[in-house]
This record gives C-alpha cells, structure tokens and sequence, in this order.
C-alpha cells in the first residue's frame, strides 16, 4: 500500500480563541476527560522531549500520573537517559496525541523533581511486581542479556520474602510545569485550529496559529 495514498479528513470538533477557557489546564482536563471517556488505549502517554547531552533531542513514551494548576507529574529513573538530561537542562516538551479526537497538545515547560515522600508513596501504590523491576532496572544503561535482568529480578523477590522494597533514592516523579501550550484540533481541508497559551507572569496570553 502506497502511504502517499493514505489521508483522512479531520471534521470531529472546532477551537476558537473566543470560546476556550482563559487558563489552559482547564482545557486541558476537557481534553483528557473526553479521551478518558472514549477509554482509548493508553490515553495518558505523553511523549517526553529533552535536550539530549549530545545536542540531539530525545523523545520517549511515559505515562502521566497526575496534573494540576502546577503542572504535570510521571515517574522515572534519575540516573536514566532522560533523568540526566533534565539534569543538565530542566526545559521539557510534552506532546499528546489523541488520533481518536483529531487532537494534539504540546507544551513546553521546566522539570523538577518531587519530594521523595511523594515519590515513594506512588511507588508502594504499585504492584509488588512493578516495584521489583524498578529497584532492579538501571535504566538505559547497557545490560548483558535479558537472563541478567531476569535473575537480578527473581534474587531482589527472594530476598524480599513478599515484603514491599524500599523505593530506591533514584526513581521518583518530575513535575513539569508549563510555560507554553499549544492545542491542536484537526479541521477539515488542512485548516487545522491551532490555540497558543503562554505565560507572561502570571497571565497567559492566547493566539492563534496557521495551520
Ligand atoms: C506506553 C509506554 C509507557 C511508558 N511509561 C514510562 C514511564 O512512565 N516512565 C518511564 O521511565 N518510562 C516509561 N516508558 C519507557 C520509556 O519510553 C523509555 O524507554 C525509558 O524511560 C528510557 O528512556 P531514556 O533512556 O530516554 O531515559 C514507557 C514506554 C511506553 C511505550
């Protein structure tokens, strides 16, 4: 099948500048509330864009966990790929695709790290399973065979004797919070609605953007 065939026209929904919301997380929860309700696969994976340490950007899927007026919460390894590169330059893109509701969302922002108490208390909510893997994983550092994580796997749930592990000092939640966002709705004929939020102080200024 040739790809240069492949196109869809995009007519589900409109965005205006005079209707949305002045604060843009209220738009953003109408947004993900309405993808939570199509209860479409994997709904809050978000791609998390750093400035790689080599210069190169570095994209990769994680989950949110939580948003709010402050920003938006995943939880990862400090130590892995993305964790140094937040080290180095906290400045993130996050970016939403919902196919399903012709929609994408971008937003640029700054991340930190939260608290360990809060990092652990998401932690010991997860399976006992999950928590095993992430006190074992170094993540992104190179490993010798898949039977190496394996073993290492079944060693720490051994030694645990089905207690839970300690959350370990290097995995936790990032906060992001968010400068600039930009809402995208597909329109048809490509003239496609682009909404812009960005922060000045503390008030955030809308405009609109050819497709
Ligand atoms: C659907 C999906 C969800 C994921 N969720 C997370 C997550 O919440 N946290 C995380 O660290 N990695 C998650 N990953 C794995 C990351 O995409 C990535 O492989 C890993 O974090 C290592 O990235 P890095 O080497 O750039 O640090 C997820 C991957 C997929 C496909």
């Amino acid at each position: 099948m040739k790809l240069e065939s492949i196109r869809r026209e995009y007519k589900l929904a409109e965005l205006s500048k005079k209707n949305v919301d002045k604060v843009p997380i209220k738009l953003f929860q109408q947004w993900m509330e309405e993808a939570l309700n199509l209860e479409m696969p994997d709904a809050t994976s978000v791609a998390l864009i750093t400035n790689g340490t080599d210069g190169f950007p570095q994209s990769r899927i994680v989950l949110l966990k939580s948003y709010s007026g402050n920003g938006f919460v995943f939880f990862s390894n400090y130590n892995s790929q993305k964790g140094k590169a937040i080290a180095a330059d906290p400045k993130v893109g996050l970016h939403f695709f919902w196919p399903e509701l012709e929609r994408q969302v971008r937003i640029s922002g700054y991340a930190e790290k939260i608290s360990y108490s809060e990092s652990e208390h998401y932690f010991h909510s997860r399976p006992f399973n999950s928590q095993v893997a992430a006190a074992i994983s170094d993540q992104s550092y190179e490993v010798p065979s898949r039977k190496f994580l394996e073993d290492k796997f079944e060693t720490l749930k051994n030694e645990l004797n089905e207690s839970n592990p300690e959350c370990p000092k290097h995995w936790g939640g990032y906060l992001i919070r968010p400068v600039k966002f930009e809402f995208w709705q597909g329109r048809e004929n490509r003239l496609h609605d682009r909404i812009v939020y960005e922060k000045e102080n503390e008030n955030w200024n809308i405009k609109r953007l050819a497709p």
